[in-house]
C-alpha cells in the first residue's frame, strides 16, 4: 500500500489546517468544501472556467501526452492504428476496449453495413431544409430526429438495446452527411452500398451518378480511412464533453450525439478546418502570408488552424494528416492554397509570437485542404470530423454511463449579480 499523498492547506481566514489527499495527481474538489469560516458556509469551492485544470471523469479510452505529442487509443499509437488498421477496426476498438478477432471484426462490420439505411421519414425530414442549409445544421438536426424512431432510444443499463443504438450511429452517421451534401447540390440522395466498405461507400454515397457502382480511387479511399482514423477520439475535448454532460442527464445516445455535433460546429473547435479554409482563401497569395502573419500577431485574427489547449508542441495527427495529403493530391491534383499553407507553418514555426505560446498546426490545419480536394465543399469539413468523431463520442457515453463515480452533471457558480430587488409596476420603471 503505497503511503497516501497529501496537500497540507492553511486557511488565512480562520488560520485552520486541513490536509487533503492527493491520488492520481488530483484532489478531490469537494474536498474543499470542508474548509469552512462557519458552520452555514457552503465550504471552498474550486472555480475553472473552460475547464482550464479540472479532470472530469477516470477513462480508459485515449491517452493524451501534450508537451510530448503523443496520442494513443486504447494504448496503441495513433501512428500504428493509421498505418494498419482500418475505421471501423479502430472504432471497434475505441468502443469495447481491444482489438477485434478476425470473428468479431466480421461481425461488427456486417452489423454495421446492416444498419447503414435510414427511416423515410428522415429522408424528408432533410427535404424540409433549405438548398443552401449548412450541412453541419442538417446533420445535428437528423442525427437528434434518429431518437425518435427508437422508443428504447434512452434505455441505457441494457447491454443488448445500446449495443443496437451504437451500431445504428455508426452506420446511419455517415448515411446522413452524405444525404445533406447531396441536398445542398439539388442531387438526389444516393442509397448505401452495402458491398462497398464503409469508407467507400460513404463516398459513393456523395459522388456516385449515373455509374451503375462506385468505385473511388483506392489512394483517396485509405486517405480518407486515415483521415478518420485520426479523427476519431481525442480524450475529453470540447465535444466529448457535451456528449458526457448531455448523457449524465441519462438523454438517449443520439440526443448525445447531437450535443456533440452542437460542440463540434463551433470554429475554435471542429468548425476550425472549415475556418481555414475561408482563411487560406481570404491570404489568397503566398506573398500575403508575412501581412497576414503580422495581423495575427497584432490580435487582428488567430491562426486557424493552429494552437491547442493540450497539444504543446507538433500535433501527432497533423504530420499524418499531412502524409494523407501527399496522396490525395497524387489522386486529384495538389491545391493553391497548399502553397499557403506551407509558407504560413514555416514563418509561424519561426516566429516567437507562436513559439513562445506553444502553437502549433493541429489536426485541423491540412485537414480542409484533402477534403477540398476530394471535391467537398468546406461547410462538409466539420462534418466529415463529426463523421469520424462518432465513434469517439459513443466510446465516451458508453465509458461515462457505466462510470459509478459520475452523477448528473451540476456546477456551481460565483453569484455577481443583484440581490433583493423590489419589484416595479410597468409605469413605475421611468
Ligand atoms: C480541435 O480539445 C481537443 O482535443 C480539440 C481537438 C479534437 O480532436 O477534439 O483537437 C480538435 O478543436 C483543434 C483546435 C482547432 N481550433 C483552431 O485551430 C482555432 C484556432 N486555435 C485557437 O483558437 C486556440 O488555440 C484553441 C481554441 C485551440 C485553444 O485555445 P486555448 O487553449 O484556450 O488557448 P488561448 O485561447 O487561451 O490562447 C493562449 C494564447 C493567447 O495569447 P495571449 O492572450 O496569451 O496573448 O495563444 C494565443 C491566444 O491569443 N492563441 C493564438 C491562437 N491560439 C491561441 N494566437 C493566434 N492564433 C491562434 N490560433
Amino acid at each position: 500500500m503505497t503511503e497516501q499523498d497529501f496537500l497540507t492547506v492553511t486557511d488565512s481566514r480562520t488560520g485552520q489546517e486541513y490536509t487533503i489527499p492527493i491520488t492520481d495527481g488530483t484532489i478531490r474538489s469537494t474536498d474543499l468544501r470542508q474548509i469552512k469560516v462557519s458552520e452555514s458556509d457552503h465550504g471552498l469551492i474550486s472555480y475553472d472556467p473552460g475547464l482550464l485544470n479540472t479532470a472530469v471523469a477516470r477513462s480508459r479510452v485515449t491517452y493524451l501526452d501534450g508537451e510530448a505529442g503523443v496520442l494513443e487509443y486504447r494504448g496503441y499509437p495513433i501512428e500504428q492504428l493509421a498505418a494498419n488498421a482500418s475505421f471501423l477496426e479502430v472504432a471497434y476498438l475505441l468502443i469495447y476496449g481491444h482489438l477485434p478477432s478476425e470473428g468479431e471484426l466480421a461481425g461488427w462490420v456486417e452489423d454495421i453495413s446492416m444498419h447503414t439505411f435510414v427511416h423515410e421519414n428522415i429522408k424528408d425530414f432533410m427535404q424540409g431544409f433549405r438548398y443552401n442549409a449548412h450541412p453541419m445544421g442538417m446533420l445535428l438536426a437528423s442525427v437528434g430526429a434518429l431518437s425518435t424512431f427508437y422508443a428504447d432510444a434512452n434505455v441505457w443499463d441494457n447491454p443488448g438495446s445500446t449495443d443496437l443504438h451504437i451500431r445504428r450511429l455508426i452506420a446511419k452517421v455517415p448515411t446522413l452527411a452524405a444525404f445533406a451534401h447531396r441536398h445542398n447540390l439539388g442531387l438526389p440522395y444516393v442509397y448505401p452500398d452495402n458491398d462497398l466498405s464503409y469508407t467507400a461507400n460513404f463516398l459513393s454515397m456523395l459522388f456516385k451518378m449515373s455509374e451503375r457502382q462506385y468505385h473511388p480511387d483506392p489512394r483517396v479511399e485509405r486517405a480518407l480511412e486515415t483521415l478518420f482514423i485520426l479523427h476519431a477520439d481525442h480524450e475529453q475535448n470540447c465535444s466529448t464533453t457535451a456528449v458526457r454532460v448531455v448523457g449524465s442527464s441519462h438523454a438517449d445516445p443520439y440526443s448525445c450525439v447531437a450535443a456533440g455535433i452542437g460542440a463540434l460546429y463551433g470554429p475554435l473547435h471542429g468548425g476550425a478546418n472549415e475556418a481555414v479554409l475561408k482563411m487560406l482563401v481570404r491570404i489568397g497569395d503566398i506573398g500575403n502570408v508575412p501581412g497576414f502573419i503580422d495581423g495575427v500577431k497584432q490580435g487582428k485574427e488567430r491562426l486557424m488552424g493552429f494552437g491547442h489547449r493540450v497539444y504543446k508542441s507538433y500535433d501527432p495527427r497533423a504530420r499524418l494528416i499531412k502524409q494523407a495529403a501527399d496522396d490525395v493530391f497524387e489522386a486529384r491534383g495538389t491545391s493553391p492554397l497548399l502553397d499557403i499553407a506551407l509558407e504560413l507553418e514555416k514563418r509561424a514555426l519561426e516566429d516567437d509570437y507562436f513559439v513562445s505560446r506553444k502553437l502549433y498546426p493541429n489536426v485541423d490545419f491540412y485537414s480542409g485542404l484533402i477534403y477540398q480536394a476530394l471535391g467537398l465543399p468546406q461547410e462538409m469539413f466539420p462534418v466529415l470530423f463529426a463523421l469520424a468523431r462518432t465513434s469517439g463520442w459513443v466510446a465516451q457515453w458508453l465509458e461515462m454511463v457505466h462510470d459509478r463515480e459520475q452523477k448528473i452533471v451540476r456546477p456551481l457558480q460565483i453569484y455577481t449579480g443583484d440581490r433583493g430587488l423590489e419589484y416595479k409596476s410597468l409605469t413605475g420603471r421611468g
